[in-house]
C-alpha cells in the first residue's frame, strides 16, 4: 500500500444487505477502500463477493445500507451511473455482445466523439486505443474481430481493457485470473501495479489463495453473505484465511494415493495439426490420473480437443482400448466412452434455464432410468449426492442454474460428469473459480474415479493442484512434449523449467 499520506478512503459501504427469494445474499456489510491499495475479497463459493460488488458497480440494487464514494453518498442507478461516478467491473461472467467488434466493446457506452462532445464516432480513435490498451496487457488482437469469434482468455483480455478504457478510481476484478496462465497472471499483475501508482483503489475477488500474498494489501473474507473481518496481508497467512472462510480448520493437502495402474485404455500418436502441435505422442492407462500442462500457445487444449474430435488433425493415430479408432467428431467421441469438460463452461457446459437436477443427469440418462422410463426418484437422489458431496450452496436442487453463484454453476457441471460412466474424463481447468472445501472434495472424487478404473486427463495450470493430483504430468511448449514427470519427481519448479 501507499504511505498513509497518500492514501485516502474512496469508497465506504455502512449495513449493505440483499435478499434474493429464499435466499440473504448480504447482510450488513460495513467495508471500505483506500486509493491505491488492492483489497481482496475471499469467501466460499456463495458467500457473496459478487452480490457487493455488482452493487457497488450498479448491476444490482441493495435493499439497506449507504454507499459513498469519496465520502460522498451516492445512489448508485445503473452501471452506466456507476462509471459516471468513476466506478469500474470486469465481470465474473462475460458482459460483453458477440456481435460487436473488440473496439466497439471496448468503448461501448462511453464512445470518443470527433470534435469533443457533438462530432461523429471518433473510429479511428477508437481502434488505436483499443490496441494500445490490449497491447499494455502483452496482447496483440485484431480489434476489428467480432467479440464471438474470440476464446475465453481472448475475452477476459477485450474486459480488461474495457475496464481500463474508463479511467476509473475505483477498479473491480472479479476472479479476473481464472482462466488465465501463469504468463497471463503476471501480465495482468504488471497491469495492476500500474493502476495502483496511478491511486486507483481496486477490489480484487479470487479463489487462488497464493495471489492473496503477490498482489493483496488489505483482504476481507465473507461468510455466507457477513463480513467476517478485514486484515492486512502482511498480518495474517493462508491457514488462517482458509480458517476465516469456512469457518474451521482445514489441512489444505491432496488427497492421491499410491496404487496399481491399469492397462493402456487410450494411445495416442504423431498426432499432428498445422497449426498447434505436432507429433504428439503419449498413452494413457485405466485408473491414472495424466496432468497436461504448459503455458499459453503450447498446444495444451487444442491437442486435447483434437482427441475428442474437435479439432481436425493433418496426421497422426489414436487407438481406444487396443482398437484403432477414428473420432472426427465430439458424438463419435462419446460414443467411445469419452467426456470432455471444457474450460469454458458458461458455453458449453451447462444449461442456465434448467435446474440443477436436470444438469447433473443430462450426461448419463441411461443411468436414471427403470425398466426404460427416467427415474425423478433417482436424478433427484443423485443430485441431492452431489450438492452435498461438492457443498452445492443452494436451498434446494431444483433451483434454476441461472440463480447460482458462479463457483456453483461449476460445481453443477463436475457434478455432471463426475455422474457420468465415461471411461476417460478430460478435465480443463475443473477448480477454476471454486471455494477451498470443495477442491478438497473434488479432488477426492477424482481419486476414487481413478481408483474405480476411469482414466483422467487433468489439465490445470493451479499447479498445486496439477502436482498434488498426478500420476504423470506431460508438459507442453510451442506443440511438442517437453517434458515428462513421474509422480514421484513432481515439483512445480521442475513442470516451470519446462515449460518456459
Ligand atoms: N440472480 C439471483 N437470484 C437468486 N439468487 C441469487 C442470484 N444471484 C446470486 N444469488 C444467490 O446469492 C448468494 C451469493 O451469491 P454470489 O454470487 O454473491 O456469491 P460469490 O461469493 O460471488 O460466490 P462464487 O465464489 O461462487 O462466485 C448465493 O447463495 C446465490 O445463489
Ligand atoms: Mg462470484
Amino acid at each position: 500500500m501507499k504511505s498513509s499520506q497518500t492514501s485516502r478512503e474512496i469508497l465506504r459501504t455502512v449495513g449493505v444487505s440483499k435478499e434474493y427469494p429464499g435466499v440473504k445474499a448480504l447482510s450488513n456489510v460495513d467495508f471500505d477502500l483506500l486509493s491505491g491499495e488492492v483489497h481482496i475479497l475471499l469467501g466460499e463459493n456463495g458467500a457473496g463477493k459478487s452480490t457487493f460488488t455488482q452493487i457497488v458497480a450498479g448491476a444490482v440494487h441493495n435493499d439497506n445500507g449507504e454507499i459513498y464514494l469519496d465520502r460522498k453518498k451516492v445512489n448508485i442507478k445503473s452501471c452506466l451511473h456507476a462509471q459516471e461516478l468513476g466506478v469500474g467491473m470486469v465481470f465474473q461472467e462475460s458482459h460483453l455482445l458477440p456481435l460487436l467488434t473488440v473496439a466497439e466493446n471496448i468503448f461501448c457506452g462511453h464512445e470518443p466523439l470527433k470534435k469533443g462532445e457533438k462530432g461523429p464516432i471518433d473510429w479511428n480513435y477508437m481502434r488505436e486505443k483499443s490496441a494500445e490498451l490490449l497491447g499494455k496487457l502483452g496482447y496483440t488482437i485484431d480489434v476489428n474481430t467480432k467479440v464471438g469469434q474470440l476464446n475465453l482468455v481472448e475475452r477476459r483480455m477485450v474486459e480488461f481493457a474495457k475496464a481500463l478504457s474508463q479511467n476509473c478510481k475505483v477498479m473491480i476484478l472479479d476472479e479476473p485470473t481464472a482462466s488465465l496462465s501463469a504468463k497471463e497472471t503476471e501480465q495482468l499483475f504488471t497491469v495492476i501495479r500500474e493502476l495502483k501508482k496511478q491511486n486507483v483503489g481496486i477490489i480484487y475477488i479470487s479463489h487462488r489463495l497464493d495471489e492473496v500474498k503477490r498482489i493483496g494489501d488489505r483482504v476481507t473474507v465473507f461468510r455466507n453473505g457477513a463480513k467476517i473481518k478485514t486484515l492486512r496481508v502482511a498480518d495474517t497467512d493462508t491457514d488462517e484465511l482458509i480458517e476465516l472462510m469456512v469457518g474451521r480448520k482445514m489441512e489444505s493437502i491432496y488427497p492421491w494415493e499410491e496404487r496399481q495402474i491399469g492397462e493402456t485404455v487410450m494411445k495416442v500418436e504423431g498426432f499432428t495439426h498445422p497449426k498447434y502441435f505436432q507429433n504428439i505422442s503419449f498413452s494413457l492407462h485405466r485408473g491414472e490420473i495424466l496432468g497436461i500442462c504448459g503455458l499459453k500457445g503450447s498446444g495444451k487444449s487444442e491437442i486435447l480437443r483434437a482427441i475428442f474430435g474437435d479439432l481436425k488433425i493433418s496426421d497422426g493415430k489414436m487407438e481406444i482400448a487396443g482398437k484403432m479408432v477414428t473420432i472426427h467428431t465430439p458424438s463419435q467421441a462419446i460414443q467411445n466412452k469419452m467426456a470432455y469438460v471444457p474450460a469454458d463452461r458458461r458455453r458449453e457446459g451447462l444449461n442456465l434455464n434448467f435446474d440443477i437436477v436436470k444438469n447433473t443427469t443430462i450426461a448419463s440418462m441411461k443411468k436414471f432410468t427403470v425398466w426404460g422410463l427416467l427415474s425423478d426418484k433417482k436424478e433427484l437422489a443423485a443430485a441431492q449426492q452431489y450438492k452435498e458431496q461438492l457443498q452445492i450452496k443452494t436451498p434446494t436442487v431444483k433451483k434454476m442454474v441461472r440463480q447460482l453463484s458462479g463457483g456453483n454453476q461449476q460445481k453443477v457441471v463436475l457434478a455432471k460428469w463426475l455422474s457420468s460412466d465415461a471411461q476417460i474424463i478430460i478435465f480443463e481447468e475443473p477448480t477454476n473459480g471454486i471455494d477451498v472445501g470443495a477442491k478438497f472434495e473434488f479432488h477426492q472424487l477424482i481419486m476414487e474415479l481413478a481408483k474405480s478404473g476411469t482414466a483422467v486427463i487433468l489439465m490445470s495450470s493451479d499447479l498445486p493442484e496439477l502436482v498434488g493430483m498426478s500420476d504423470r504430468v506431460l508438459v507442453m511448449k510451442e506443440g511438442s512434449i517437453v517434458g515428462r514427470l513421474e509422480h514421484a519427481e513432481l515439483t512445480q519448479e521442475k513442470v516451470l523449467q519446462y515449460a518456459t
